[in-house]
């Protein structure tokens, strides 16, 4: 098949957007929207993408880097003079063109394949992708002639009352062969209500110079949706996670309620996991099979091994085993690598810390730049007490160590394999293998002391 490029119109300043962000990098769902029309346009088939920038070229340029072409169209002269100014930037085994608009993320690469293998059959210059729209305001519509061909497209604010009756719209997407268009594009006129160079007149120029042009209509006209504010950022997100559930239903992950359900596009999850409402689940983050993820956890560029339960977990550049119980309540930081069947309770904080096979963190610790060992018990209470005020000190934990409750370890320090800690301590040197360490007060019990202490009270009221 002919070298496809797509041509991405992406210079708009959008201004509703109120931002110093250009406008198609704005996040929809854990990714710029921009990146959503760019993948839709490698689904279906671009070899090369060239991006059309002006407004925030350089921002778009740091974030695709050499992945695409770029051509800058300073001023924005209107889509037909974006186009121009993109030609001469075509790769030169270029055939045929697509060209999308960078601001409507919700198109899917299904929808485009299937409107670029439209063209080809159809064998025109151009092809224009149409919707059918119960209320058509504000889109350009698509004129036919008696015979039912395009004839061309009126922008809403140069339609007449009769023309703005048609229902059928212009989605602004196109497919085009290259020479074709390449013969009429020059001569485009900002006749129009804006004084824009409309890519729409492109259609009956080539009519007019005898070539044929068609339109494909798309079945889910919520698929060209194009964001111009926040409002619609914020729709487009919804349809995007509604997408990104479904996708992961369909592959075997239960989601309990998808409505309230915050699973960005980026993140992968294995089947039989189940996904309890209010969980928000963004970035690298990776979820084995077989997985509890209970009612409101936070995760963020995560890890999270097969068979594990998570509840009311925060995780942020975390990793654990297989078969790990987290929480609830529990909160992993960047650096907390757990191993196999780990359980971390209630209360428990951990930043930066390795806890090996088997090992208990139960209730209310905080374990900060250690290596903890396999099947260590680690009382409830326990603190890593990592910082002195300047620098943070390591705390190694053997193997089968046990810590008593609410023991202090103060870093650096460490304690054997198999050594157990009284509870209540302030460990501040080494504990050797096998030992017992004990670093509190020596207990002394005084006989008789409470009622001593009532007989003065009773003394001092009768006064
Ligand atoms: C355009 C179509 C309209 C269609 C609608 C679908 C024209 C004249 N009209 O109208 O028929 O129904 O899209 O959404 O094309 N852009 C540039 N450079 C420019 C102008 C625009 O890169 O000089 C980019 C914008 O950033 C945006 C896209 O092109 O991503 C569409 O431009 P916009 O001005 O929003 O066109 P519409 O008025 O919506
Ligand atoms: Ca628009």
């Amino acid at each position: 098949m002919a070298r496809l490029t797509a041509v991405i119109l992406a210079a708009g300043k959008g201004t509703r957007m109120v931002s110093d962000l250009a406008k198609v990098l704005h996040n929809v769902n854990g990714r710029p929207m921009l990146s959503y029309v760019i993948d839709a346009a490698r689904g279906a088939g671009a070899d090369n993408i060239l991006l059309v920038v002006g407004h925030g070229a350089d921002q778009v340029k740091e974030v695709y880097g050499d992945d695409c072409l770029y051509c800058m169209q300073m001023p924005q002269l209107g889509t037909g003079h974006a186009l121009q100014v993109a030609l001469p930037y075509l790769p030169a085994d270029c055939e045929d063109i697509m060209v999308i608009c960078g601001d409507t993320p919700v198109i899917s690469a299904e929808t485009l394949s299937d409107f670029y293998l439209y063209y080809k059959k159809s064998d025109v210059s151009a092809t224009v992708l149409a919707a059918e729209l119960a209320d058509p305001g504000g889109y350009g519509r698509i004129v036919r002639g008696a015979d039912g061909n395009v004839e061309r497209i009126v922008e809403q604010r140069d339609a007449s009352e009769q023309e703005k009756q048609i229902k059928e719209i212009n989605t602004g997407a196109y497919c085009f062969r290259l020479q074709d268009v390449a013969e009429v594009i020059a001569d485009l006129q900002p006749n129009n209500a804006q004084g824009e160079y409309y890519l729409t007149d492109v259609i009956p120029a080539l009519a007019a110079a005898g070539k044929s042009v068609n339109a494909q209509i798309m079945d889910d006209s919520k698929e060209f949706f194009g964001v111009n504010d926040r409002l619609q950022l914020a729709q487009a997100a919804k349809i995007l996670r509604q997408r990104k559930c479904r996708q992961l239903m369909l592959a075997g992950v239960s989601i309990i309620d998808p409505k309230t359900t915050y699973i960005e596009d980026s993140v992968k999850i294995g089947p039989d996991t189940v996904i309890e409402p209010n969980v928000i689940i963004r970035g690298a983050t990776v979820i084995g099979q077989g997985c509890f993820i209970g009612k409101d956890c936070d995760i963020t560029d995560s890890i999270v091994g097969a068979g594990s339960s998570l509840k009311k977990a925060v995780l942020w550049e975390a990793q654990t085993g297989k078969n790990c119980n987290i929480g609830p309540f529990a909160y992993l930081r960047p650096g907390t690598v757990l191993s196999d069947n780990v359980k971390v309770g209630d209360f428990v904080e951990i930043k930066k810390s390795q806890i090996g096979t088997g090992s208990k963190v139960p209730h209310l610790s905080y374990i900060g730049d250690a290596v903890v060992g396999e099947k260590v018990n680690i009382g409830c209470g326990t603190i890593t007490c990592n910082y002195d005020g300047y620098h943070k000190y390591p705390t190694e934990i053997g193997d089968g160590a046990f810590i008593g409750s609410n023991t202090n370890l103060v870093a650096p320090v460490k304690v054997g394999k198999n050594a157990t800690v009284a509870a209540g301590s302030t460990i501040t040197e080494a504990v050797p293998e096998e030992a017992l360490g004990i670093a509190r007060g020596k207990q002394a019990n005084k006989e008789g002391w409470s009622a001593k202490k009532r007989k003065k009270e009773q003394e001092l009221s009768n006064k």
